[in-house]
C-alpha cells in the first residue's frame, strides 16, 4: 500500500486514477509521493519515506529542486498539460491591452442607476476607443508550448510575431510548428516590438528580466503581458516605465501589492491554468508519474 500526501487542491479527476493500492491524505507526514499545485514548498522538511513529488502544472519555482534532489527524491512537473488554458488568457490578455474593455466595464457600473444607459453609453463611449492588433508587432519571450501556440494565434490575428528564446534553439521552436516571422535578440524584442509577451520559467538567468534598461530601449507606450512569474519583472522598473510612458500597460496573472492601485495595470488573479480541463489533465499527468515512479521506478518527464 502507497499513501500519496495532496498539499493543495488537485483535481478529483486525477486522484480518481489512485487504484485501492493507494492511500491519500492531507496530512500524514510519512507519504511515499507528494501531489501538489501552488502549494509552497520552501521550507517543509520531508520525511524519509518520500521517494517523489509531482507537481501539477508546469512552473517548479515554489519547490526546492536541488534541496530535494540531493536527499534522492524524484521532483517532476506536467509540462505542456495546461498549455492551451494558458494560451487561451494570454489570447484574452492581448485584447484586453488593445481594447479599454475593463476600463468600460468599470465605467457602465458608474452608471447603473442611470434611467437612459442606451444614451449615455453613445454618447461617451468615444472615452474607450482602443486599437486593432491587426498590424502590431509582436515580440513572444520564450517559445516553448505556450510561446509558440500564442504566436500561431497572434499570426492569424494579424499580427507581426518576432521570437526570441534564451534556451530554445530557433531549430527546436519551429519543429514545433511556430510560425514565428522572425527571430531576434532580447534586446531587438524591446525596440521593434509593441507588444511583448513572456512565456519563460522563473529561474536565476530570467529573475527580473524585464527591468530598467530593457524599458529604456522600448518603444513609448509598449504593452507588456506576464502569463508565466511575477518575478520575471522588476515592479519598480516597470512602475517607473509605466509613469514615463514607456508602457502603456501590464496585463499580469501575478498580482503584487506594489502595482494593485495602478490604472495601466490589469491584474488577473493566476487564472492562467484554472480551467476544468486543464487541472484534470495536470492532475492525470501528475498521478500517472508518481504511479509510474513508485511502481516501476519509471522517471517520465519532460
Ligand atoms: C503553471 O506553472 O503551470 C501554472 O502556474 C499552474 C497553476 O496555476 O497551477
Amino acid at each position: 500500500m502507497y499513501k500519496i500526501r495532496t498539499l493543495d487542491n488537485i483535481s478529483q479527476d486525477g486522484l480518481k486514477l489512485l487504484n485501492s493500492n493507494y492511500n491519500i491524505t492531507e496530512s500524514d507526514n510519512d507519504a511515499d509521493g507528494i501531489l501538489l499545485r501552488s502549494f509552497k514548498m520552501h521550507d517543509m522538511d520531508l520525511s524519509p519515506s518520500v521517494k517523489i513529488i509531482a507537481r501539477a502544472g508546469a512552473g517548479v519555482n515554489n519547490i526546492p529542486i536541488e534541496r530535494y534532489s540531493e536527499e534522492g527524491v524524484v521532483v517532476c512537473n506536467t509540462p505542456g498539460a495546461n498549455a492551451n488554458a494558458v494560451k487561451e488568457l494570454v489570447v484574452l490578455g492581448l485584447l484586453l491591452s488593445s481594447r479599454r474593455v475593463v476600463e468600460g466595464i468599470k465605467w457602465v457600473r458608474t452608471v447603473k442607476d442611470d434611467k437612459d444607459v442606451s444614451k449615455l453609453v453613445e454618447k461617451e463611449k468615444s472615452k474607450f476607443a482602443g486599437q486593432e492588433l491587426t498590424g502590431k508587432k509582436l515580440g513572444v519571450i520564450g517559445l516553448g508550448a505556450i510561446g509558440v501556440m500564442v504566436s500561431n494565434i497572434a499570426i492569424s490575428l494579424g499580427m507581426e510575431v518576432y521570437g526570441y528564446d534564451p534556451f530554445i534553439s530557433i531549430e527546436s521552436a519551429w519543429g514545433l510548428s511556430c510560425d514565428v516571422q522572425r527571430v531576434l535578440n532580447l534586446d531587438q524584442i524591446m525596440t521593434e516590438c509593441d507588444y511583448i509577451t513572456l512565456h519563460v520559467p522563473l529561474i536565476e538567468q530570467t529573475k527580473n528580466l524585464m527591468n530598467k534598461e530593457k524599458f529604456a530601449l522600448s518603444k513609448n507606450g509598449i504593452r507588456l503581458l506576464n502569463f508565466a512569474r511575477g518575478g520575471l519583472v522588476n515592479h519598480n522598473d516597470l512602475k517607473e516605465a509605466i509613469q514615463n510612458g514607456q508602457v502603456h500597460s501590464y496585463v499580469t496573472d501575478f498580482p503584487d501589492c506594489d502595482l494593485l492601485n495602478m490604472d495601466n495595470v490589469i491584474n488577473i488573479p493566476h487564472l492562467g491554468a484554472s480551467t476544468y480541463e486543464s487541472e484534470e489533465n495536470c492532475a492525470k499527468m501528475a498521478v500517472s508519474q508518481t504511479r509510474d515512479y513508485l511502481e516501476n521506478g519509471n522517471i517520465i518527464n519532460s
